[in-house]
């Protein structure tokens, strides 16, 4: 029931799998929405404080998810999946998982090398140092704006990954009536 099965995913799993997604998309609106907000303000510094924390919270909870998916039974696709439609969905969860990553790990890196060296405080309590920042990347002023760059198109990536995962498992459930969305909802086991 918590743990995965050959052929089904644990409710630990789900509840990771529901929690990374709401998570994502909050980040994804609450980022764009901040910057365009009058810097100046203390709501706005207030709002970038929260998305750091969520963020740092979904760079937290992918690290654990990772273990968890490396102790446990991955749940075999399902047979009436081709082979093609097989590596494509590897090849997304990896790039999936590369994205959850790199997009947190690129907004630490973008903080630190801020030129106004402003704190991240998660949730008001925990001070989170900032990183070295590679000297290839040039003085502080770049290699911020760069890190900016790179942020935004991850961001974007994720988002354009994820909502193509999603209208596939709408496929699958609309059209194929098999059970690949089904068992993301449910740890009943899978007809395969
Ligand atoms: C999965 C996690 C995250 C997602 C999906 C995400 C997404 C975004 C998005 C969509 C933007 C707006 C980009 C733009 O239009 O300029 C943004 C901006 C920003 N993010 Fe994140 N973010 C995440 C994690 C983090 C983390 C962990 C930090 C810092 C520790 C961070 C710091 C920032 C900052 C400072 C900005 C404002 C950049 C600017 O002023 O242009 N983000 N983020």
């Amino acid at each position: 029931m918590l743990r995965n099965t050959p052929n089904g995913y644990g409710l630990i799993s789900i509840v990771f799998h529901w929690a990374m997604v709401l998570l994502i998309l909050a980040l994804f609106g609450l980022g764009l929405y901040m910057t365009g907000l009058p810097q100046t303000e203390s709501g706005t510094f207030a709002l970038y404080q929260l998305h750091k924390s969520l963020g740092f919270t979904v760079l937290a909870l992918v690290a654990v998810r990772l273990l968890w998916r490396l102790a446990n039974p991955v749940p075999r696709l399902l047979d009436v999946m081709p082979g093609w439609e097989r590596a494509g969905a590897h090849a997304g969860h990896l790039a999936l998982y590369f994205l959850i990553f790199a997009i947190p790990l690129s907004g630490w890196l973008m903080v630190s090398a801020s030129p106004w060296g402003i704190p991240t405080v998660l949730y008001g309590v925990l001070h989170v140092p900032h990183l070295p920042v590679p000297a290839a990347l040039g003085d502080k002023a770049a290699a911020e704006g760069t890190l900016k760059g790179v942020h935004e198109i991850l961001a974007w990536a994720v988002i354009a990954l994820a909502a193509f995962y999603a209208a596939a498992a709408f496929k699958h459930h609309l059209i194929s009536r098999d059970d690949t969305l089904r068992r993301m909802i449910s740890t009943r086991p899978a007809r395969t």
